[in-house]
Formats: C-alpha cells, structure tokens, sequence
C-alpha cells in the first residue's frame, strides 16, 4: 500500500471511530435525559361520572389523537417500528391486563396528560402533551372520566425503542419531549364558548401542534422517522397547504376521508382516525382560526 493511501485510511478510520465515540456520548446522554425528574405542579380538576361529563370525555378520546396510539379501546398500539431500530409501542391505559394506570390518582392523570410527566417524575418521551396542555380544566376531567371507565383490556406497557442518532439528538436539544416544550407554569385556560370562532378554532388546534408545530406553521417533524413527509403549512404564508381549501366544507371533506379536494391521498401520518371524528362546530372553527392566522412561510 503506497504510504498516503494508508496514511488517508487510517485518518479516515479515526474520524469514524471518533463519530461513534460522539454518537455512543451522545446516546448515553439521550439515555439519562429520559431518565430525568421534572418537578410540575399538578393544578386539582373536579372529575364527574355524570353521563355527559362521559360523553364530553369519549368525544375527546375520540377525536384529539389518543386512539392513533393508544388504539379505539385504550389497550395500546406499536404504531413505530421500522425495522431499524425504531420502535415505539403506546402502553395499556386501561386497567386490563398489563395496564400502567392501575395505581393513577387523578393528579396522575392531569400530570402525563397536560404535563407530559409521569407518576414517577419522569418525562414521556413520545406522547405528545403539548398538545393536551392547554385543555381546560372542565374538558380534562371529562377525558379523565371517561378514561377511568374504560372497559378493561389486554395489553402491554409502553416500549420506546430509539436509534443511537435520535437518542443523540435528543440530549443536545434538537428533539425535544412535551415536558421541555409545555409552560408548565401557565394556569389552565379559561373555557371559550364551542361555536365557530377563531377562539375556539384556536382551542381545538391545540391538538395539531406536536406535529405542525407551535405556529401551525410545519415542516419536518423533529425526531420522526426519515420517511414522514413534513407536516403541512397551515399558515396563509409562501406554500401554505390552505390555499387548496376555499371553503369550510373543501375542508371539513379532506379531515373526513384523508383525500385533497384533487383526489390524492393525504400521508396518513395525518391522524385522520382522529379528525375524522371533529365535530362540525370543530372543525369550521379549526377552518377561521387557520384563514386567520398571520402568514408564515414554511417551518418557520
Ligand atoms: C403519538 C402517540 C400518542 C398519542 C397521540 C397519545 N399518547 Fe399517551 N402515550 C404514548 C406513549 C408512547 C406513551 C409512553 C410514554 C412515552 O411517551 O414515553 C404514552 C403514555 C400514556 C400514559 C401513561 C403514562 C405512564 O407511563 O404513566 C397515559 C395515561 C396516556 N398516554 C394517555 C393518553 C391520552 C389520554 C391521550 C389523548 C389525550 C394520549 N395518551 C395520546 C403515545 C401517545
Ligand atoms: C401526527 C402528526 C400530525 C397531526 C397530529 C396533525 N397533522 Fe396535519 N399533517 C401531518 C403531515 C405529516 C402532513 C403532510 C401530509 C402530506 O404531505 O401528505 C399533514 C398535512 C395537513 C394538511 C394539508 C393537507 C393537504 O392538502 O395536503 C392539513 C390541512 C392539515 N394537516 C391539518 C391538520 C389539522 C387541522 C390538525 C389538527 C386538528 C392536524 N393536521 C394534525 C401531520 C399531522
């Protein structure tokens, strides 16, 4: 081997070996930021077994996300797992076989759902709080009444599986948990009336900013795996997405079937399980607070 060749390999070897050192740091360090304690201070909610308290809490269950990975009967769903080293399996919530709220208080519930924090401190790393921590008080204790009398079912606690460069990113701040994003200082809102305005269009998007982010402006979803598209913009701004919905029906119609006013399929990363269940009132309301937001261009 002539001396630059083997010279260029050796260098070339060390600055692998020295990647791996920093993405094993990296991960080590991914791995005890999981295991951290977030200190929350949990705000009381009155829960109330009457039957439109239920009603108001099955609906929520419904259509705010939680069937997509907690399944329709709450028993959990691996809804990660690409072969690779990513898989992510959302736990049993509810009191069956392999249930990890057995031992839930309500202020267990109030803190994983608008906290992000579990019983024992720690973070959930992929249950998307963020979007659930500013429901009101009155909409959380209807979720939590009809989460407490959910008829119990078989299945696993949760499993989060992630890759050494995810882990990686995690530690140095580049994908972040709901406990870091929620203003866990905030008190809970105050309620606004269930009408189509921007206010309450407001309240309801609450439930799409994991994925579309803080100013529903989208772009890739951090920590996703590598073949999500990226979220849609639904600002007004440069390639906004709501520029195919001239009306709240055009609208109102792609929630309900997943397809574009064209035809095509929207990524079923869309939760449409989900959105398919928005009330009408839920759904105009989403439509004005969107048409109303200030324009912003892509990821921004
Ligand atoms: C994107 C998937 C996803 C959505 C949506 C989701 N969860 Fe979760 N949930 C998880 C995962 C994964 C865990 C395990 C904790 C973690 O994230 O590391 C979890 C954990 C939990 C736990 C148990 C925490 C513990 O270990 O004590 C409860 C309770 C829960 N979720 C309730 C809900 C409710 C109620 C909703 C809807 C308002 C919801 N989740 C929406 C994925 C999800
Ligand atoms: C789990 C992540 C996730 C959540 C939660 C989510 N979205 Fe999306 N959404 C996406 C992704 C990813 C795309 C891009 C899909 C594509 O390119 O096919 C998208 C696309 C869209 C589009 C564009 C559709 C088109 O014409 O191409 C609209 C509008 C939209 N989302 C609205 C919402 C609203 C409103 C909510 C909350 C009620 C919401 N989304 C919640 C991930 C999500």
């Amino acid at each position: 081997m002539k001396p630059w060749i083997k010279r260029s390999a050796i260098g070339a070897l060390m600055l692998v070996a020295l990647g791996a050192a920093t993405l094993w740091a990296g991960a080590v360090a991914g791995e005890k930021k999981m295991r951290r304690l977030v200190d929350v201070q949990v705000a009381p909610i009155a829960v109330r077994d009457d039957a439109a308290s239920i009603e108001r809490g099955r609906y929520l269950f419904m259509s705010r996300g939680c069937t997509e990975c907690h399944g329709v009967d709450g028993a959990g769903r691996t809804f990660i797992d690409d072969g690779k080293g990513m898989r992510v399996h959302a736990p049993n919530i509810t009191l069956g076989p392999g249930s990890v709220v057995a031992g839930y208080g309500t202020d267990d519930w109030t803190r994983t759902i608008r906290h992000g924090v579990k019983p024992d401190g720690r973070p959930a790393i992929i249950m998307p709080s963020e979007d659930y921590a500013r429901l009101t008080a009155a909409d959380l204790a209807a979720l939590v009444a009809y989460l407490r009398q959910m008829p119990p079912a078989r299945g696993e606690p949760a499993e989060v599986r992630l890759p050494l460069p995810v882990k990686a990113l995690y530690a140095a701040g580049m994908i972040r948990d709901a406990a870091e994003k929620i203003d866990h200082r905030l008190p809970p809102p105050a309620a606004v009336p269930d009408a189509v305005t921007t206010a309450h269009g407001a309240y309801v998007a609450n439930a799409c900013i994991g994925c579309h982010g803080a100013q529903l402006a989208g772009g890739k979803i951090p920590g996703a795996p590598p073949e999500w598209p990226a979220a849609a913009n639904l600002t007004p701004g440069a390639g906004s997405a709501m520029a195919r919905y001239a009306d709240a029906d055009a609208f109102a119609a792609m929630l309900r079937t997943g397809k574009r006013p064209d035809g095509s399929a929207v990524s079923p990363v869309m939760p449409f399980l989900a959105l398919k269940e928005l009330n009408d009132t839920d759904v105009r309301a989403i439509y004005l607070h969107l048409k109303s937001l200030p324009a912003l261009a892509t990821g921004e």
